[in-house]
């Protein structure tokens, strides 16, 4: 596991779209899994500038969503589908046939599940898979108490996750209840992982997610056995971590 503390939110996503574009770079049909939510947004915005001021090509790449609210569809403002068209694909030279996100209309989401797996596994798997961070330490909207062996399924949100993102809707009644989510296994079988955090309301997160147990109680806890990680955190979200990570090479780029 690599650790980058980054000065701003923003340092943080240009140190992440530095990875995602290096990717891309070296492998240009590259399989990326992608995540929505407000902390990736500075590292969409970053990819996008890069696409414009140097032509980053994404024509080749393919991409696979965590997650999707169930009964939310494709055109409703506050979906995942949509998200994902207004922060980074309409800005960038992606073909929609190669964009993929799991479906929250499917009404069997066991056979949605089985077919975004096939999907994946037929794209020759995630390259790099970027990930947030919940404030419980769900990664996609595998809450906590997750079965580890799980691949994409239906997820009910925690309390937590559904007053966090009540910031997105008008109140808490309306955010959705279930989700359609990539399982803990189908996020450790990606061959790189990035995992994002920023602000303080992540700090005790991110230190169970790296300095504590291994356990489904904190989901994101299990990137401590993947083998090839990078945690890129603001000094706010990483205000709980000790001085002395003795495990994790620390790259520090505000000292
Ligand atoms: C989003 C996702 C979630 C978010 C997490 C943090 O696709 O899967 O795990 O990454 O809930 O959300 P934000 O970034 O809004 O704090």
């Amino acid at each position: 596991m690599r650790l980058v503390i980054t000065d701003s939110y923003e340092q943080m996503g240009l140190e992440a779209a530095n990875i995602v574009a290096g990717q891309i770079y070296l492998k240009p049909n590259s399989v990326l899994g992608l995540a929505t939510g407000s902390t990736p947004v500075s590292m969409y915005e970053r990819l996008v500038l890069v696409h414009r001021t140097v032509g980053l090509d994404f024509s080749e790449v393919t991409t696979f969503n965590l997650d999707e609210y169930i009964g939310m569809r494709p055109d409703n403002s506050q979906s995942y589908h949509y998200f994902m068209q207004e922060n980074f694909f309409r800005h960038i030279n992606i073909r929609q046939e190669n964009v993929y996100i799991p479906d929250g209309m499917a009404e069997d989401t066991v056979a949605e599940g089985r077919r975004y797996e096939q999907l994946i596994a037929a794209k020759g798997g995630i390259d790099l898979q970027v990930l947030g961070i919940g404030q419980n330490a769900h990664i996609g909207f595998n809450e906590p108490d997750v079965k580890f062996a799980a691949t994409t399924h239906k997820v009910e949100l925690d309390e937590e996750t559904i007053q966090a993102n009540s910031r997105f809707f008008n109140d808490a009644s309306e955010v959705p209840r279930y989700a359609i989510s990539m399982g803990i296994k189908t996020i450790m079988m990606a061959e790189h992982v990035i995992m994002l955090a920023n602000g303080k309301n992540k700090a005790r997160a991110v230190y169970k997610a790296l300095c504590g147990d291994v356990t489904p109680e904190a989901p994101a806890s299990i990137l401590q056995l993947h083998r090839d990680v990078t945690v890129i955190v603001d000094k706010e979200a990483a205000s709980l971590l000790p001085a002395d990570i003795h495990d994790i090479q620390i790259k520090n780029l505000c000292r």
